[in-house]
């Protein structure tokens, strides 16, 4: 797979919010984890969507200190056959810093809510029980995701946020965290240059959910997260800052989120 790896910045990148067991990394996962730190990488979080990917998720962070894993069963994977029991086992592991990706999704299916709202307030309860954050995934579903949040008040980011000022508003009353991806580089971006306008420094986290929307001008290109410095530098052009200053900051953010 070919890729754009010169993204040299001296500041430093934490990806809150990373996909690297997708297949699309299969060929280049090795030589990109290893030229990460040139494009100023210091921190990765990828998630699980089911048992596999967060075994998968589990062994990358094995393997790279950089690299941190989340497990969960995805909205979109409740078919899979894995189990909230299983996936308590998985985030007993050392370098397991997050309970993700786990929340609704009526975009793609929204002929089993009841069953999306279970299996997601199931894995709410068990971050609070391990003490772990949540990495929440809400399309289409902002009303129910927000009731959820506000009754179980778990610690957090609502990733890729994709609602409205209002719901961010609440989001950031709640005390969690807004991650903001290369969609805020796209023309069409609408509702999230408002709010990113909004969200305090210290609840800001940027990410790629790579290998997915990589930022312009590679909109449709492999993802990954060496891209953030170009996510970072519209998310500075809109609140009036630098760049720099913006990965510091959430870079601070993810290692305050993440206890590391
Ligand atoms: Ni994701």
């Amino acid at each position: 797979m070919e890729y754009s790896n010169d993204f040299k910045t001296q500041s430093p990148i934490f990806d809150s919010h990373s996909h690297y067991d997708d297949s699309r990394f299969d060929d280049i996962r090795n030589e990109l984890f290893d030229t990460m730190h040139q494009n100023g990488v210091c921190g990765i979080v990828t998630c699980g969507c089911d048992e596999a990917s967060s075994t998968a998720a589990l062994n990358m962070a094995e393997q790279y200190d950089f690299v941190y894993a989340a497990v969960g069963i995805h909205p979109g994977n409740i078919d899979s056959g894995t189990t909230v029991e299983q996936i308590e086992q998985l985030a007993h592991h050392k370098k397991c810093v997050a309970i993700g990706e786990i929340g609704l999704d009526y975009y793609w299916v929204d002929d089993n809510k009841p069953q999306q709202i279970e299996i997601f307030e199931q894995q709410i309860l068990l971050a609070k029980k391990l003490d772990l954050p949540i990495l929440v995934h809400d399309r289409d579903a902002h009303a129910d995701t927000l009731e959820i949040l506000k009754r179980h008040k778990p610690k957090g980011v609502v990733h890729c946020f994709s609602g409205s000022v209002e719901m961010a508003q609440e989001i950031i009353k709640l005390g969690m965290y807004i991650g903001v991806g290369g969609v805020i580089t796209f023309k069409n971006a609408q509702k999230l240059p408002d709010v990113v306008k909004i969200i305090p420094d210290e609840l800001l986290l940027v990410e790629t959910d790579c290998p997915y929307l990589a930022p312009e001008p590679y909109r449709g290109k492999l993802c990954h997260s060496g891209m953030i410095n170009l996510t970072a530098q519209k998310i500075a052009e809109i609140r009036g800052t630098t760049a720099e200053e913006i990965l510091n900051l959430t870079t601070a953010n993810a290692k305050t989120l993440f206890n590391l």
